[in-house]
């Protein structure tokens, strides 16, 4: 991969300094090099590893069978790609149950080559992302659909619909917040609820489904692209209007930064 000496990696300050200063912040997940270069260079801002691999890399209905293994080896793809992009690695289901459980997780992710982990969830959560910031592990949490727990909550779909549920959801994430937390994705929640938690916290939200008033937005890059047979609402296929895969991830940025993305047929 070609690297330039002008482009200093992105850090957790320049994005906190991104949501002070209102620029929306533009990510994608991504699994290998090649995609990771083209992310770059489009000036994608966070790259997620996630554990969707298992889904649109693996072949998988759910996220539930990743391993800790298979994100690491996705990180280190990732990771020879990048030269500005932050580089988030997904937690996978079973790997964070106890403090000590997922600080060994997480030292495997970031000796990969990622900057900070996810994990899903609040509860007993908030003592883990405790354990794991106050040991140098920076934590991203996320909230709202979080797809490791689709058998309990029943299939993919939005989330804290009536008051009392968006009510416990903005404790959550400033239970996270308070726990460290240097970044959070809500996924698939009413609009409203989305632009109300990225106004409560100081760090910066990122929505997949949450609506435009988050402080920036997320994709799985196989959606963005067109791929796969049915996407969901909150997805706007990049490659229609584009000739180029560089080009539908430099159109997501641009339309991320501009506020153009998500539209309203994107929200619920
Ligand atoms: O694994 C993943 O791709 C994710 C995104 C949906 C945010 O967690």
């Amino acid at each position: 991969m070609t690297t330039s000496p002008n482009k200093p990696p992105l850090t957790l300050d320049n994005l906190a300094a991104m949501k002070r200063d209102g620029e929306k912040i533009a990510m994608l997940t991504c699994y290998d090099a090649t995609f990771a270069h083209a992310m770059d260079q489009a000036g994608v801002d966070i790259v997620l590893v996630g554990d969707s691999l298992g889904m649109v890399v693996q072949g998988s209905t759910t996220t539930v069978g990743v391993t800790v293994e298979e994100v690491a080896y996705h990180v280190e793809c990732v990771a020879r790609g990048l030269e500005r992009a932050f580089l988030l690695a997904d937690l996978p289901f079973g790997s964070y149950y106890d403090e000590v459980t997922a600080m060994d997780s997480a030292v495997s992710l970031m000796q990969a080559g990622g900057a900070m982990v996810k994990l899903e969830g609040a509860g007993p959560m908030v003592a883990v992302v405790e354990y794991l910031t106050s040991r140098g592990v920076p934590v991203c949490g996320h909230l709202g659909l979080t797809p490791q727990s689709v058998h309990q909550l029943g299939g993919f779909k939005v989330q804290a619909r009536d008051e009392e549920a968006a009510a416990q959801l903005v404790d959550q994430a400033v239970a996270l917040q308070d726990a460290g937390a240097r970044l959070l994705v809500v996924e698939c929640v009413p609009a409203a609820l989305g632009k109300a938690v990225a106004e409560r916290l100081q760090i910066p939200v990122i929505g997949i489904g949450a609506g435009a008033g988050c402080d920036g937005q997320v994709l799985v890059m196989h959606d963005m692209l067109g791929l796969g047979a049915r996407a969901p609402k909150f997805v706007r296929n990049f490659m229609s209007g584009g000739a180029t895969i560089q080009d539908a991830f430099a159109a997501y940025v641009q339309a991320v930064r501009t506020g153009q993305f998500p539209a309203s047929e994107h929200m619920y």
